[in-house]
């Protein structure tokens, strides 16, 4: 399978954006999912041969010394093709070398991530179930 990858999401739209969000017990819609493209700082997506939205990453930052890696996702029938690495060397492109980025991640992608350049650290986080699909 042949990928392309585009910076911006203002060619996407909502229809294109299937099967994100796995696990989640309330996923946001296409069109929440939409939205968190449009508003973040950077976003980077993969597309299929069909324009079909594959894998995207998302970054929230200050511009001046800390980015924020808000999501990293690839459908499960695309994984393991080197979507992921592309999608985040890509955004560091972007970021120019800026002081800190931040990614919080499941203990199992740890090494993943060391792989690409990260380093282990410890984080808190604050989950508000009810807002999970952003309404
Ligand atoms: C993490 C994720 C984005 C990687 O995307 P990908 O396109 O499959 O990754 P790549 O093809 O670039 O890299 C594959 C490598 O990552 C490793 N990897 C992928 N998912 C993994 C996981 N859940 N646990 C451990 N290793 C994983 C593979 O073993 C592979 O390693 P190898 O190249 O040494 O064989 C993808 O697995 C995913 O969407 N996971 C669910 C959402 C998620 O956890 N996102 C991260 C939140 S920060």
């Amino acid at each position: 399978m042949h990928y392309h990858y585009l910076d911006t999401p203002v060619t996407i739209l909502p229809h294109q954006l299937q099967g994100f969000f796995i696990g989640w017990s309330q996923p946001p819609t296409p069109e929440k999912h939409h939205e968190v493209l449009r508003k973040s700082d950077y976003c980077i997506l993969a597309l299929d041969e069909n324009n079909r939205v594959v894998g995207f990453i998302t970054a929230i930052t200050d511009h001046v010394l800390t980015a924020y890696v808000n999501f990293l996702e690839v459908l499960p029938e695309h994984q393991n093709q080197g979507i992921g690495v592309q999608l985040v060397q890509r955004l560091l492109e972007k970021l120019h070398g800026i002081y800190a980025v931040d990614i919080i991640c499941d203990p199992e992608l740890i090494p993943y991530f060391e792989s690409i350049g990260f380093t282990r650290a410890v984080g808190v986080v604050q989950r508000n179930e009810k807002r999970q699909a952003g309404f």
